[in-house]
């Protein structure tokens, strides 16, 4: 695709989607710093090829952006109403409930009996540690605690226990029993075993148990969990795998490929998981680069072409089934900034587009590399408040593009070491929508700080932000409105100010605090569609008319407005869009959206 770097000295005249406020605030910029303001802007010129019926399109799982919740950590969660308002937020895009796994390394400590008296209090409020150092019995508390509180629609994925072989398996088989009945409703499937690829090393098992000496453990565990349902438990579905090596660093036979070889492939099993973390937090050091680097990000991916077609050859499907920034809970100054945002986009989007349908992001109650901290809590670093981290618009943005009525597919469009981009297609091959990321860096000393995680190093001054100008050949017809709406944040090391055009989550619930602003643009003659874009920046694109046709999540009681500004249309997202509402005049509106603009700068 050709492009082309420019020294550009002002704003081109061609018009681009416009920003109100930014072009103000670079107006004020210019004024201060008159040397400076010629910042870089490069030209991006792509052309989207109508793909042919024999083209790469992957389709687009609903769940695509899915959670991976350690099993005690989800009543303490529930003590709480963030993460009930902000999957009733995804969902309402998605018009499909979130795909929970709960498991993790205490998985294979867990047990259950159903007359364990542990109060759900207990479980609350951390009963068996941060890091549970024994075993965990569940009892029936745990499961009240959690059941039906994260309707609509929300289902669980269960590890199962497969290290602890005692009375045959019993920790397993008795907790699959309490699981299913209380949350049988709800679950989607279950695992056995959690990263049984280290068991070997770790004592578990013998040095050479590998997946052939794992199937008949693992058979007999899922045999009896069938049988505990009705009709031979044939709606208990499970996925295997669950591995903690990365598919280029496999141990004996444990990948897909491997196992499927060993035996595992069933119709019980429609899902295949690999663990993905792409850096290691357990020890040695880790940067916020690779969280922008594209190239990174591929050569990682890559590697899980491989896997997907395995799991594709026997009617299966594949999952990274948990993952995150940095493994170990994550890293401040990485985990917690608005890079990570960026980086959730790219991370699935680019998964989706070679075949990975679902992405689980592991999160716990406090670590940095969770969208949401539930509640209030104290570490020997200091005392942290609950609250919501970028991750969490990373998350939402992704929803919005998941947002549909159709059934939708994904490709590349282009891509290079500072951007990566994608476009989304309806079964009929119509272009629905695309995404263009900014993946440079831009460093500001803005929002660096959220009481919910520790602070970071912070950087001594801001310098011109870059941007580029992308004009894209699209198939669309000159003269129609599209909807832009931008992850937007005032740097890539930022941990607060983040948001999807205006959408914020309250930082007290994860409400819906502020409704969405979709801007306004219009194809250009010939379908071109120009658009400029920050450095650190992602926009959405896609006819506003598909914005109406679907539901959006917004605050209660509010209304929809509509304003304009420098000649730019920006639409207010609103709960109730009454006519007979008394919305306030145009004119008015215009007024309005002029000075908080100014406010703003
Ligand atoms: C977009 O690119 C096309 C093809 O090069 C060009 O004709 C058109 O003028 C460009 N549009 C803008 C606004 O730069
Ligand atoms: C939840 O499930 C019900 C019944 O299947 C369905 O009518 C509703 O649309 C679902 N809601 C969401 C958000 O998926
Ligand atoms: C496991 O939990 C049970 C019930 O809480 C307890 O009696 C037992 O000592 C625990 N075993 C280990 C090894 O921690
Ligand atoms: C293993 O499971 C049994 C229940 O079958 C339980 O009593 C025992 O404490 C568990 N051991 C460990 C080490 O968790
Ligand atoms: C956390 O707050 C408590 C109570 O105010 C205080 O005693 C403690 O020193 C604080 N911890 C840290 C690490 O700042
Ligand atoms: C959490 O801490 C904040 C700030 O210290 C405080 O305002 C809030 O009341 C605390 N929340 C709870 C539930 O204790
Ligand atoms: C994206 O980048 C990778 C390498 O970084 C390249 O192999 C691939 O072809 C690119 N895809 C597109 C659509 O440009
Ligand atoms: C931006 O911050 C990162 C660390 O977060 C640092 O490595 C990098 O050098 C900084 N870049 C500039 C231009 O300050
Ligand atoms: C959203 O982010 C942009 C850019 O950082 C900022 O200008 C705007 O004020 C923010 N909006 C809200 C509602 O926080
Ligand atoms: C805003 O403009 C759109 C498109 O013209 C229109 O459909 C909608 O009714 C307007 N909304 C309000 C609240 O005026």
């Amino acid at each position: 695709m050709p492009s082309a770097w420019w020294l550009g000295s002002t704003r081109r005249s061609v018009n681009p989607a416009p920003r109100p406020r930014r072009s103000l605030s670079l107006l004020l910029f210019a004024l201060y710093f008159p040397i400076i303001v010629s910042a870089i802007e490069r030209t991006i010129a792509i052309s989207i090829t109508v793909p042919a019926t024999d083209n790469p399109l992957r389709p687009l799982d609903r769940n695509l952006v899915s959670w991976s919740i350690q099993n005690r950590d989800l009543p303490i969660f529930s003590r709480t109403s963030y993460l009930q308002n902000f999957f009733n937020a995804l969902s309402t895009n998605t018009a499909k409930g979130q795909s929970v796994r709960l498991g993790g390394g205490e998985s294979d400590k867990t047990t259950y009996s159903p007359d364990i008296t542990i109060t759900a209090q207990k479980f609350q409020s951390g009963y068996y540690g941060a890091q549970a150092q024994g075993n965990v019995t569940l009892g029936p508390n745990y499961f009240e605690s959690f059941k039906d509180r994260y309707a609509p629609n929300t289902t669980y994925i269960w590890c199962l226990n497969l290290i602890n072989s005692t009375n045959n398996f019993e920790a397993a088989i008795s907790t699959a029993a309490g699981v299913l009945e209380y949350i049988k409703d709800e679950l989607e499937l279950f695992e056995i075993g959690n990263e049984a690829d280290f068991y070997g090393s770790k004592g578990y098992r013998d040095k050479n148990w590998d997946a052939t000496m794992m199937l008949p453990e693992w058979n007999y565990i899922a045999d009896e969990v069938q049988k505990l349902g009705p009709n031979n438990g044939d709606d208990i579905k499970f996925a295997a795998g669950g591995f903690a090596n990365p598919a280029y660093v496999v141990t004996k036979d444990f990948d897909i490929p491997g196992i499927i070889k060993a035996g595992f492939q069933s119709p019980r099993i429609p899902w295949y998981t690999m663990h993905l973390y792409p850096q290691s937090g357990c020890s040695g050091s880790v940067t916020i680069q690779p969280l922008l680097s594209h190239a990174s990000l591929y050569e990682l991916l890559s590697n899980y072409i491989s896997q997907v077609e395995a799991a594709e050859s026997v009617g299966g499907q594949f999952a990274i089934g948990e993952t995150n920034t940095v493994s170990c809970t994550g890293r401040a100054g990485i985990s917690d900034t608005f890079a990570a945002a960026l980086w959730l986009v790219n991370y699935v989007l680019l998964s989706a587009s070679i075949g990975i349908r679902r992405v689980y992001f592991h999160a716990t109650s406090q670590a940095p590399y969770s969208p949401l901290i539930p509640i209030n809590y104290s570490t020997d670093s200091g005392n942290y408040t609950s609250g919501v981290l970028p991750l969490a618009y990373g998350a939402y943005f992704v929803s919005e593009v998941l947002s549909s009525n159709e059934n939708l597919h994904v490709t590349e469009m282009a891509n290079d070491t500072d951007y990566s981009s994608y476009t989304i297609w309806d079964e009929s091959n119509n272009l629905k929508k695309f995404v263009f990321i900014n993946l440079a860096a831009y460093n500001t000393t803005m929002g660096v700080t959220n009481s919910a995680t520790e602070d970071s190093p912070a950087f001594p001054f801001d310098y011109p932000r870059s941007s580029a100008l992308v004009n894209i050949s699209t198939p669309w017809n000159a003269g129609e409105e599209l909807s832009i709406i931008r992850l937007q944040g005032p740097g890539s090391n930022a941990k607060a100010l983040v948001n999807v055009s205006d959408f914020t989550f309250s930082t007290k619930d994860a409400k819906v605090e502020n409704n969405l602003v979709d801007t306004i643009l219009t194809v250009q003659a010939d379908g071109y569609v120009v658009f400029d874009i920050l450095a650190s920046e992602a926009v959405l694109i896609q006819p506003y008319s598909d914005v109406l046709a679907n539901p959006h999540p917004t605050k209660t009681e509010s209304r929809a407005s509509n304003s304009t500004a420098n000649g730019v249309v920006m639409r207010t997202r609103g709960a109730s869009n009454l006519a007979s509402l008394c919305t306030p005049s145009w004119s008015v509106l215009v007024v309005f959206s002029v000075i908080s603009a100014m406010l703003a700068v």
